[in-house]
């Protein structure tokens, strides 16, 4: 048999110490798929006495991860630190420029450096790897570059972060509110200790990001990419929803349109029967709208140690198999250059609760505003009356533009009757 596939693994955390699982256990399949084994033989991480629950004996330990890069033993480098910066971004840089393939789940440093580290891996002729920082389990990249590479896609569109969808839905199934969820969800270990990255929409977003260059074969634009996250979203609302016809979920949606690419992740109300408004709890998923294929839609987990070692380990298969294909689906030079889209040009439907004072003439001061820029009602609910009291009034747009609605929003929040800042969810088709 060949000599086995030489892979360093940086960071033994979650992932890493899957890898390291899943390496061991699925030997016999991995190295048939693979034409050869894949054996781990150098590690990197910060505590070199922790128990990880993987046995590290016999493995070189290096405390510098980048000197992983240049240690002629190592054929592959696998970087699972994680951040944008730091020792995973000079790791991954030492690796590519040594000439060796490197494979990542690193999205942050994929969404923010990805242009130039694809250069790099192109000048060195090497493999940059990154199925596991895309919805974890899933094989959303390989769907997206390899599945569907011959095909133009229109919009691709998922749930990128199981923490947000976790959230969001105990927030329906119970009635609940934001804070008291997201506290119940730390201590589950569903949400970080320092939930922002998540709830404030940038995991989704550097995903986003990443998911709309190999969509559009167009370089990664993360800056480009327009965040919204769930902090604002309430019980209210997603019992409104409900009522609606909808269910609300955090949506990362890129989308071509003849003026350019618009990429936007922010909380969305989806009717209650498009299928990715059945995708619950921690769970992912990905759609895309294919020319030739139509629609595809991938579910799964997006995280946790299995899923995103599967995802690691099927990347150094393909490195042992000698499969590459360039970064972002096309050679760098051979990127689209179509322009980002700012968010003020979104043209869609529009949710708007209002807290007014239950008097007359309130709704004909808010009417008018949405009249004077343009914005037609589809639909507007009022439940109860309880005069000189708060009341909520709750309103859908037919299709309206993004800027037109920002102004009339903040002139409505301005009225004497308007008691609290509107709450504004965009309607998306799923
Ligand atoms: N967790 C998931 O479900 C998931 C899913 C998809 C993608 N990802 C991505 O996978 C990557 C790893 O995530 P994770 O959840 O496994 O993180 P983690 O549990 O926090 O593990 C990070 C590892 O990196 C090591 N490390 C940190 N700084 C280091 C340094 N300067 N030198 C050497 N090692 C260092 C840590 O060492 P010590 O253990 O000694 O502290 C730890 O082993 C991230 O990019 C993340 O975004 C994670």
């Amino acid at each position: 048999m060949t000599r086995p596939l030489s892979v360093a693994v940086a960071g033994l955390g979650t992932v890493g110490a899957g890898v390291l699982t899943l390496l061991r256990d699925n030997a016999d399949i991995v190295t048939a798929r693979a034409g050869r084994p894949i054996a781990v033989t150098a590690v990197s991480a910060r505590d070199r006495t922790r128990d990880r629950g993987v046995a590290l004996s016999g493995l070189h330990w290096y405390d510098d991860p980048v000197a992983l890069a240049t240690d002629p033993r190592v054929d592959v480098v696998v970087e699972l630190i994680g951040g944008s910066e730091g020792p995973a971004r000079a790791l991954v840089q030492a690796a590519l420029a040594a000439g060796k393939p490197v494979v990542s789940a690193n999205k942050a440093l994929l969404a923010v450096h990805g242009a130039e580290l694809a250069d790099l891996a192109e000048r060195h002729e090497v493999t940059l790897a990154f199925e596991a920082a895309v919805a974890g389990g899933i094989p959303a990249i390989k769907a997206l570059r390899e599945g569907l590479s011959a095909n133009r896609i229109s919009r691709v569109a998922g749930i990128l972060t199981g923490t947000c969808n976790y959230i969001l839905t105990v927030m329906r199934e119970h009635g609940r509110e934001f804070a008291d969820v997201l506290a119940d969800a730390q201590k589950l270990g569903y949400a970080e200790a320092d939930p922002a990255f998540d709830i404030d929409g940038i995991d989704a977003a550097h995903k986003l990001a990443i998911l709309a260059a190999l969509a559009f074969g167009r370089p990664v634009a993360f800056d480009d990419v327009y965040v919204e996250g769930i902090r604002n979203v309430s019980a209210l609302d997603i019992a409104f929803a409900d009522e609606l016809g909808y269910r609300i979920k955090l949506l990362g949606i890129a989308r071509q349109t003849e003026a350019g690419i618009e990429a936007r992740v922010h909380p969305c109300m989806i009717p209650m029967a498009a299928p990715i408004a059945l995708v619950d709890g921690v769970f992912n998923a990905v759609v895309a709208e294919a020319d030739f294929a139509g629609r595809v839609m991938l579910q799964g987990r997006g995280a946790g140690a299995g899923p995103t070692a599967s995802a690691v380990v099927a990347d150094l298969i393909d490195i042992a198999r000698g499969r590459a294909t360039p970064v972002w689906g096309a050679a760098s030079g051979a990127l689209s250059d179509v322009p980002s889209l700012p968010m003020s040009s979104h043209v869609g439907a529009y949710y708007l609760r209002l807290m007014v004072v239950d008097r007359p003439g309130v709704i004909a001061d808010v009417t008018a505003v949405l009249r004077d820029h343009g914005i037609s009602l589809e639909s507007m609910l009022q439940r109860g009356r309880s005069p000189g009291e708060a009341v909520p009034i709750v309103m859908v747009t037919h299709d309206t533009n993004e800027a037109a609605m920002r102004v009339a929003l903040s002139l409505i929040a301005e009225l004497d009757t308007v008691l609290e800042a509107p709450a504004m969810i965009r309607i998306e088709a799923g």
